[in-house]
């Protein structure tokens, strides 16, 4: 499938642009600003064709509103990164609420217009169709560029319902890239971790396309299927890390892939007292021959501090999405 890019949207429209603004924070700091940096050409493209831009994303998993997950300081590293030397040439504004005749007027006097956490309101995430779609009435056209939550049915990702859509340079890219895995070079090897037990939802699906799946992080406490395939970390005594023998074992087995798909990290990655297994098992990767996709938040940010990113093929917006695009066609996204 060829997906609309936002090279073929027209100039000086207002555009909803849904961005992944889930970065990770460690003491209220962000730690990584990839995903931010990942979407600056299409936001430059479309300042550079003069559009109004309505910027929507979310951060975490609130209940509710809650500070703790606001967007504010996203918001302001993205300016940071847009304008790095203060020159203040692009007008902006933070808004904290969804009130649509605000979100209008301050689109009529600002080039970016960025948005309080879209799931600090229920609809979002029950995909109610009316807690959006007003949008339509003053914006023209959404382009999405968040792969990392293509494969979540959000209000904010199927948008493209009720508006001419487009989707943003590194989405197409990311699209493009993972489509060549659907034939990968085999021994295939999928690496799990993170803390997010929904990585294990397919795993019995996973099976049949691997050669073998190694878990780490927190999964290993939530597994609950067995398969010869399956090889689970044992953990360290304070079940923060991976243990050095699981290190050893799972560097063997990433030896002799010829695909390496990695998704999580190995162990409580935001402290850095537990960046051990997740640094080996990146080093480890990153010195092979196979072809190599890293996707996640904390992932990523490993392999960045390391300065490993040139080793990796393919570095994947989200690990979630990447399992779900490996076992389904067809995204909330795009269909
Ligand atoms: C991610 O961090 O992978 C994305 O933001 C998806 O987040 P979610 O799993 O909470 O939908």
């Amino acid at each position: 499938m060829k997906l609309k890019s936002v090279e073929e949207i027209i100039s000086q429209i207002r555009v909803v642009l849904r961005l992944d603004l889930d970065l990770p924070f460690f003491d209220n700091k962000i730690i990584d600003n990839s995903r931010l940096q990942k979407s600056l050409s299409t936001i430059k493209l479309l300042l550079e064709k003069n559009c109004k831009i309505l910027i929507i994303g979310h951060r975490g998993r609130p209940s509710g509103i809650e500070d703790k997950y606001t967007l504010r300081p996203v918001y302001l590293e993205l300016m940071s990164l847009l304008e790095p030397n203060g020159e203040n040439l692009i007008e902006s504004v933070f808004v904290p609420e969804i009130n649509f005749e605000q979100i209008d007027q301050a689109l009529a006097v600002n080039n970016i217009v960025f948005l309080e956490n879209i799931r600090f309101w229920p609809g979002e995430e029950q995909n109610i169709s009316d807690f959006l779609s007003p949008l339509s009435s003053f914006c023209q056209a959404y382009v999405n560029d968040a792969f990392a939550v293509a494969h979540r049915a959000h209000a904010s990702i199927t948008l493209w319902q009720h508006l001419p859509s487009f989707y943003g340079l590194s989405f197409v890219e990311e699209y493009n890239h993972l489509e060549s895995l659907r034939d990968p070079s085999r021994p295939l090897t999928l690496i799990l971790g993170g803390a997010k037990e929904d990585k294990l939802k397919h795993l019995d699906k996973l099976i049949s396309r691997c050669d073998h799946i190694l878990i780490g992080g927190k999964l290993p406490q939530l597994l609950t299927l067995q398969n010869p395939k399956i090889i689970a970390a044992s953990l360290t005594l304070d079940t923060f890390d991976i243990d050095t023998e699981s290190i050893a074992k799972f560097t063997e087995i990433i030896n002799n892939s010829k695909t390496i798909i990695w998704a999580g990290a190995m162990g409580f990655y935001e402290n850095e007292n537990y960046r051990n297994g997740t640094e080996k098992i990146a080093m480890a990767i990153a010195a092979t021959d196979a072809y190599k996709v890293v996707a996640g938040g904390d992932t990523c940010a490993s392999v960045s501090n390391l300065n490993l990113n040139q080793k990796f093929d393919f570095i994947c917006s989200g690990g979630g999405v990447l399992l779900e695009f490996l076992v389904n066609e067809n995204l909330p996204a795009w269909s």
